[in-house]
């Protein structure tokens, strides 16, 4: 074998074994969309078909996903700075082995850590990434100050909105915040509580088309789901309606949702893009010093 071929090789075979998972975070401008239950019912689906997934909360003092789950979280992230934890020693496994960080009370200081503490955090989300092949945000409605850099840092920002006139006017001034801030980040979109597919369709296509003429930007729908009742019903019985409900017209959407999703993913692109973490640590860097 050629020097040339040997080291081509060498190089694919490193790629190979340094999995890195794609990070998302779920946002929307307006509140109450669904992302909550979007972001579980994703990432349950894909622990389902065996993909290694964490999801993360990070909506400051509204954090839910463990109600939406029926888990009673032992340790949240803000005892991984009060008792100097790992990261390990504060993620929960929920059901499918479907690994989950709880967001706690106090949140908002992850926010605003000191150097030594931030870069202990950057540490321990460095060590998740060759475990997982998926880490999902769960994030607040809307943008502060503080969770910006988090949203901006990550490989893909899944924008939801529903087809409601004050939800897609929130969703395009997020679009455009987002945008203005950091114009390469990848976007896509999720129209939820679809009263039909007709409508969910329309309303793709008109942000769509708006965020196109006026941002310069595509942002591609990655699924309608349905306005359905088995919604409500899963989260009172603290279940995510994919396992409430697997026959339902909501979970049957999110499995093909999902398994588009997945084929169209390349493992390669997000292997070469800065990890998470570096953009983190650059975002808001360049935020303390605005
Ligand atoms: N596809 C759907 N069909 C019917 N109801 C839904 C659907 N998706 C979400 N809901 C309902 O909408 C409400 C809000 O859902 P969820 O908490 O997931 O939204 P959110 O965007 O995370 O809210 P927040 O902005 O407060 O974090 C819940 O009561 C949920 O039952
Ligand atoms: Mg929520």
């Amino acid at each position: 074998m050629s020097d040339q071929a040997a080291n081509l090789r060498r190089k694919m075979e490193m790629s190979r074994s340094i999995k890195r998972a794609k990070t998302l975070a779920i946002v929307s401008g307006k509140g109450g969309v669904g992302k909550s239950n979007f972001a579980l019912n994703f990432s349950m689906t894909m622990a389902m078909k065996n993909k290694k997934v964490l999801i993360f909360d990070l909506d400051i003092g509204m954090g839910n996903i463990d109600i939406l789950m029926g888990l009673t979280p032992k340790k949240t992230i803000i005892n991984l700075f009060d008792q100097n934890l790992s990261i390990h020693d504060i993620i929960e496994l929920g059901p499918n082995s479907l690994s989950y960080v709880a967001a706690g009370s106090g949140l908002n200081q992850i926010f605003s850590l000191n150097e030594d503490k931030f870069d202990y955090f950057l540490s321990q989300l460095d060590e998740l990434m060759s475990l997982y092949d998926y880490i999902i945000f769960d994030m607040g409605a809307g943008v502060t100050e503080e969770s910006v850099h988090y949203i901006l840092a990550v490989d893909e920002c899944i924008v939801v909105t529903t087809p409601e006139p004050t939800s897609l006017t929130d969703a395009y001034s997020m679009i455009k915040h987002l945008t203005h801030k950091r114009f390469n980040l990848p976007m896509s979109l999720i129209v939820n509580k679809a009263p039909s597919q007709k409508i969910g369709l329309r309303t793709s296509q008109r942000l769509f088309q708006v965020v196109q003429q006026f941002i310069k930007k595509e942002v591609a729908t990655i699924g309608i789901l349905p306005d359905d009742s088995t919604v409500g019903k899963a989260v009172i019985r603290q279940t995510p309606f994919v396992l409430y409900a697997p026959k339902s017209s909501i979970s049957l959407a999110m499995n093909r949702i999902v398994d588009q999703y997945v084929r169209d993913y390349s493992e390669q692109d997000v292997k070469e893009t800065v990890p998470f973490t570096h953009k983190l640590k650059q975002f808001l860097k360049k935020g303390r010093l605005s």
